[in-house]
């Protein structure tokens, strides 16, 4: 009920506040503070993001928060305190870990990610699913890029909340990340509702091409348009800014994106030997293929023209084989 819900809310809230003092202010949160620096965090985007530093502490939320009146039932209902088998004892779910507070779209505190100070496993602990929470309907700093969007009339959509907070360092206040999963129906609701072009920015690694390849064409069939900026293999866009500096991201990244059907081109020939007659005539079927799902007669036109230059073939030819594929599309 909503009585409940205000009072999962209230209690993130209150401990936030307490994690980023504890982070910012205190002797305990210091070699946290010194990881975050080491990532080149500043005090601004620890502030604007509301990062804190949960203790390294069986009971640190459980105490400060029953002291104030919570309910340990309700906090672990709302995913901050773990129950020891059913025995009613609670424990903090969050220790030692970086906190990253979780927003919903109008700003409400929902939900906390954890990340461990240097490695260890889990990465990244989220809190689970609750009345309040439910991570396929989340996207990471939609509340605060939301002004930014309206006004670029685009988004850019990372994979984590890392690279949304390097970007919005760098500048590129209209960032948003899902949160460790694929993009859902849901998410991608969100998004059209608020802007058209939507540029996806995922990791530079095989699984990231392949995430941006399944968002992209989740994002289309929802009316979204986009473009894909790629990274270098095995960079992601926080380590990109750090190494090369927000202005190459700006120009080389984002400014080098790739419309999608760009993309699937520059894809569907990589390492292939186009020399090759049948490896040749197979990616020109696949990229007829492409051009059939086009709905604007200008693009298909144009992709016809550069296929029909690049590999000498007649305009004719091409428009005639692209006729089957457009026949079996319908
Ligand atoms: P990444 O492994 O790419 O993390 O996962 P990252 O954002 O680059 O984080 P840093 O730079 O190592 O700190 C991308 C996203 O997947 C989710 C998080 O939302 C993360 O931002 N994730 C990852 C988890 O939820 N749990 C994990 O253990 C790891
Ligand atoms: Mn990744
Ligand atoms: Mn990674
Ligand atoms: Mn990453
Ligand atoms: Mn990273």
């Amino acid at each position: 009920n909503s009585s409940e819900k205000s009072q999962m809310t209230n209690a993130h809230m209150l401990l936030q506040k307490f994690y980023h003092h504890l982070l910012l202010n205190t002797k305990e949160g210091q070699h946290a503070y010194d990881y975050l620096t080491s990532r080149d965090f500043t005090d601004d985007t620890i502030k604007k993001f509301g990062i804190g530093y949960s203790l390294n502490s069986w009971d640190f939320a459980l105490k400060f928060l029953t002291k104030r009146g919570f309910k340990e039932s309700l906090l672990e209902k709302a995913g901050l305190l773990i129950e020891k088998e059913e025995k009613f004892e609670y424990f903090d779910r969050f220790r030692d870990r970086i906190m990253f507070p979780i927003y919903d779209h109008k700003g409400n505190l929902i939900a906390f990610s954890g990340r461990v100070l240097g490695k260890g496993e889990p990465k990244y602990l989220n809190s689970p699913e609750t009345i309040i929470f439910n991570k396929s309907q989340v996207l990471y700093n939609f509340h605060q890029a939301r002004s930014h969007i309206r006004k670029e009339q685009k988004v850019i959509l990372f994979e984590g909340f890392a690279d949304v907070i390097a970007a919005d360092r760098a500048g590129v206040f209209h960032s948003i990340a899902t949160m460790g999963t694929s993009l859902t129906d849901d998410q991608a609701r969100i998004i059209r509702r608020n802007v058209e072009n939507v540029t996806i920015c995922y990791d530079g690694d095989n699984a990231g091409v392949e995430a941006a390849f399944r968002a992209a064409n989740l994002l289309t069939k929802h009316g979204c348009t986009i473009r894909i900026a790629t990274l270098p293999d095995g960079l992601d866009p926080d380590d990109y800014i750090r190494k090369k500096g927000p202005e190459s991201f700006k120009d080389d990244v984002l400014g080098a994106s790739l419309t999608f059907m760009a993309f699937k081109l520059k894809y569907f020939r990589k390492g292939k030997d186009l020399n090759d007659e049948g490896v040749k005539m197979n990616y020109i079927d696949s990229v007829l293929q492409e051009i059939s799902y086009l709905h604007n007669a200008v693009e298909r036109d144009h992709y016809l023209r550069q296929l029909s230059s690049e590999f000498s073939l007649s305009l004719e030819a091409l428009k005639e084989q692209l006729q089957k594929f457009s026949k079996k599309n319908s």
